[in-house]
């Protein structure tokens, strides 16, 4: 168990949050968010976006479903899924035939791809990206009046992975304590 500032031991959350905070600092000025700030986000953008995600939690999900550790399943239950909602917002943009970033879709690849091998080798480390991800969902309040001007959306029409309704760590439903 790690130690903060003043030496007191960190709880799992508390060393999550602390070692994602500076990473979550550079992402809240990247150049995706200022577009989306300004309303300049292109859709393929937002529709990628929502395709990486779809690809990361197809992999993950699927992961955590078949992990032995009963550390994970302690944290993890379907309820938590996403990726019934990604394909939701996905199919609701699907009359628009928005094109393909290879950029994106080649990344999430290999984030796919790493998220496999890491649940074969270190099925546990798998909780850091179910943290980063169900994280995220707290600032789905800030991004969704975003979305929803940026791109003319009413209601959760295309936004509905940045709902969430389930009972989930973040907000007291289960926690990392047990983990
Ligand atoms: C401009 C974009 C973003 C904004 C405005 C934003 C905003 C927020 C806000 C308001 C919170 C709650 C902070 C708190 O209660 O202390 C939060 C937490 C969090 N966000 Fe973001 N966020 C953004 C992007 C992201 C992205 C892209 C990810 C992940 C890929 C992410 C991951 C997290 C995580 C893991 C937490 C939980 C931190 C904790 O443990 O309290 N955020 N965000």
């Amino acid at each position: 168990m790690k130690t903060g500032l003043f030496g007191q031991q960190l709880t799992l959350m508390e060393e999550l949050k602390a070692s994602t905070f500076p990473a979550h600092a550079r992402l809240q000025t990247a150049p995706y968010f200022q577009a989306l700030a300004a309303c300049q986000l292109p859709l393929e953008s937002y529709v990628g976006h929502l395709r990486a995600l779809s690809g990361l939690h197809g992999v993950l999900e699927q992961a955590l479903e078949s992990c032995p550790d009963q550390r994970v399943a302690s944290v993890w239950n379907r309820d938590m899924r996403r990726l019934p909602r990604l394909l939701q917002d996905l199919r609701y943009f699907e009359p628009r035939a928005v094109a393909d970033l290879k950029e994106a879709a080649g990344a999430a690849l290999k984030i796919a791809e790493s998220l496999r091998l890491r649940s074969m080798e270190q099925p546990l480390s798998l909780l850091g990206s179910v943290y980063v991800l169900e994280g995220s969902m707290l600032g789905a309040v800030v991004l969704r009046p975003l979305y929803a001007r940026a791109f003319l959306l009413t209601g959760q029409e295309g936004l509905s992975s940045l709902y969430d309704d389930g009972p989930r760590f973040m907000s007291g439903g289960r926690s990392f304590s047990s983990a």
